[in-house]
């Protein structure tokens, strides 16, 4: 695993939006697995500016989203779908149709994962993973539990999950209960991995996740296995890392 300290967010953001843009020069019509969540944001930022001026082609790339709320439309601004055209589609040259979000409208839970599993298959190898972190160690939905769930599938999110993710919505009652998430062996399958964690609060679960035992009650822990693997932390999330 590779480990890079960054001094804070900013810092942390354009680490992050460099090893993106070299997957993108090196292989321009790549698969970019990608996140939501506060974390990723500042490197959307720097990677939409880059595209403007005009040092970065997203014309070829393909994107997959790793989950969505289920129940929610694309146009809800708590999606997403949402969340990424707002953050990065609408600001680089990505052609839309290339960009894929599980659906959230689809009520039948079977179908929508299976049609998202279909769309990741047909994609081929994800090359590059972004991920960020929940506070239980979730990466992107799949929340701890008994096993580490392979493919898409329906979850039932936790209180710690509701919680921190209420802040993106006008009461904790809004927070839908359940999301659509692409699974472990989805994510394990990707080439590259990059996970971007930020701030004190998230200390604690990354020194778990990346020091401690590998068990499906710290999901982001199975990435101690992967082969490429990537790490770009803030000192204040690396600050009880012992080197
Ligand atoms: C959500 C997303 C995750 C994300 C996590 C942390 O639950 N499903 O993919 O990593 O939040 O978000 P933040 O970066 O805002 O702390």
């Amino acid at each position: 695993m590779k480990i890079y300290r960054a001094e804070n967010y900013e810092d942390m953001s354009r680490k992050a939006a460099s090893i993106i843009s070299a997957q993108v020069i090196l292989k321009p019509d790549c698969v970019l697995g990608l996140a939501t969540g506060s974390t990723p944001v500042g490197a959307y930022q720097q990677l939409a500016a880059w595209c403007r001026e005009g040092d970065l082609d997203f014309s070829q790339v393909k994107t997959v989203n790793l989950d969505e709320y289920k129940g929610l439309s694309p146009e809800n601004p708590q999606s997403y779908r949402f969340f990424m055209n707002q953050n990065l589609f609408s600001h680089i040259n990505i052609s839309m149709e290339n960009t894929h979000v599980p659906d959230g409208l689809e009520a039948d839970s079977q179908k929508a994962c299976q049609a998202y599993n279909e769309i990741i298959s047909s994609m081929g190898a994800i090359d590059l993973q972004l991920l960020g972190i929940g506070h239980d160690g979730h990466i992107g939905f799949n929340e701890p539990g008994p096993a580490f769930e392979q493919e898409t599938h329906c979850v039932t999110l936790t209180p710690l999950t509701i919680e921190a993710n209420k802040r993106f919505f006008e009461k904790a009652g809004d927070v839908p209960r359940q999301a659509y998430t692409m699974g472990i062996k989805t994510i394990m399958h990707a080439r590259k991995i990059l996970l971007v964690v930020s701030g004190q609060d998230k200390a604690e679960i990354l020194k778990k996740a990346i020091q401690g035992p590998i068990t499906p009650e710290v999901p982001a822990s199975i990435l101690q296995l992967h082969q490429d693997m990537t790490l770009v932390a803030d000192e204040a999330a690396l600050s009880l890392f012992t080197e």
